[in-house]
């Protein structure tokens, strides 16, 4: 039907076999491919260090691993938790499944769309107990000035890493050349971080996710919120090594299945490479729309890292009618999306949340463009072809 899709998934033969490896072994849940992705996922967020201490654990998707940090946190009923106000309704609603209350936190500008410090400081209250934040489409946050607020009001830190894997925070951003120990990846500042591996995401195992935190008495809480709360695992059953098991805390059912964390083993294994693969693309779609009158981009000159580039966002001028552009971007077979609609907008939240100016407007005019690895310039060109004819901008 489409001419550009949104978005493509990567997969070959290295997928199907993994899969299959797994279809054939006899056992379908959270066993040896789990445990072999979650060290992986540990080493490749530490920077292929050796001594990875970093606690990772794969779950059934990046909402149950944001639901599990905030119980994990002991965030409940009369606690706040301050939210992004341009992000995908899951942060709040974990908050509000937790009972707690959610406060969001506007974005800095019209070209920096990250959470915007000052303004989180802003909303902190006596009650306030935990901050969470989004790398919105692969960007980082200024991570110096949200850990330092943190620890100055004692809040816990969640990073919503669902669009940025691979991504990493440059300290001392503004210079030229950081080198290597200036960088850290985005996951690994909080006192929890969750990742996301839907169908759309850069590591896409179908549904899947992945909690991290360095604390060890968190990571024992998150085990046991993961399944049932029980000690034993089913798979040590399965193979005879314990009987039965016991439940200290109450748990969920949030695992990850032995197919989806054999396809996240492959996919990361692939992800430097996609997400270079995205550089390169957005870096064309700059060339093409720098200077298209009615749009501008977000990050264009973004100097806090390395970016995964998870999505392709532009900001329409406000004459511009969005409906009418995704319409006929539509006809040309272009498929385009918005990231996000405004949660001041949904029924759920109205009139139960703050308002948050700047990333309300940026919901109302906001457009996503197609963004893959394995993605063409031509049809980026066709994108922005179809994109400068529906905003009249056509040269
Ligand atoms: C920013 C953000 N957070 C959380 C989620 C939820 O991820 P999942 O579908 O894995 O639960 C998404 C998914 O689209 C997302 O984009």
């Amino acid at each position: 039907m489409w001419q550009v899709q949104l978005h493509k998934i990567n997969y070959d033969e290295r997928e199907y076999q993994a899969v299959r490896e797994v279809l054939d072994s006899g056992w379908l849940t959270m066993s040896q491919k789990t445990s072999d992705f979650e060290a992986a996922f540990s080493v490749f967020l530490e920077h292929d260090k050796k001594d990875a201490s970093l606690g990772c654990l794969a779950v059934s998707s990046c909402t149950a691993a944001l639901h599990m940090a905030l119980l994990a946190l002991d965030i409940k009923k009369g606690d706040e938790v301050i939210t992004p106000a341009l992000t995908f309704i899951a942060a709040q609603n974990v908050v509000e499944m937790a009972g707690a209350e959610n406060v969001l936190a506007d974005i800095s500008s019209m070209d920096d769309w990250s959470v915007d410090p000052d303004d989180i400081e802003t909303r902190i209250t006596p009650k306030t107990k935990a901050v969470m934040i989004v790398h919105y489409a692969g960007f980082a946050c200024d991570m110096e000035r949200i850990t330092a607020l943190c620890k100055k009001h004692n809040l816990f830190l969640i990073e919503d890493c669902a669009h940025s894997p691979g991504a990493d925070y440059a300290f001392c951003y503004g210079k030229q050349n950081h080198s290597d120990s200036q960088r850290q990846s985005l996951g690994t500042f909080g006192d929890a971080a969750a990742f996301s591996f839907f169908a759309n995401k850069n590591i896409i195992t179908g549904e899947g996710g992945m909690v991290v935190t360095r604390n060890a008495e968190l990571l024992s809480k998150l085990k046991g919120l993961r399944s049932h709360g029980m000690t034993v695992p089913s798979f040590d059953r399965f193979k005879g090594r314990a009987v039965s098991y016991d439940v200290n805390s109450p748990g969920l059912n949030y695992r990850i299945h032995e197919m989806g964390s054999a396809l996240g083993l492959v996919q990361l294994q692939k992800l430097e490479e996609a997400n270079k693969k995205r550089k390169k693309l957005v870096e064309h779609y700059y060339k093409r729309l720098d200077g298209l009158a009615e749009i501008s981009i977000p990050y264009r000159h973004f100097s806090r890292g390395t970016p995964s580039y998870h999505i392709m966002p532009v900001l329409l001028s406000g004459s511009i009618d969005r409906t009418r552009v995704i319409e006929a971007m539509k006809q040309d077979g272009v498929q385009t999306s918005i990231h996000y609609p405004a949660i001041q907008g949904f029924n759920a939240y109205k009139n139960k949340v703050n308002t948050t100016p700047k990333a309300e407007y940026v919901c109302a005019h906001e457009l996503t463009l197609p963004l893959y690895p394995d993605m063409t310039e031509e049809e980026i060109n066709i994108v922005c072809d179809s994109l400068a004819r529906a905003v009249g901008s056509e040269e």
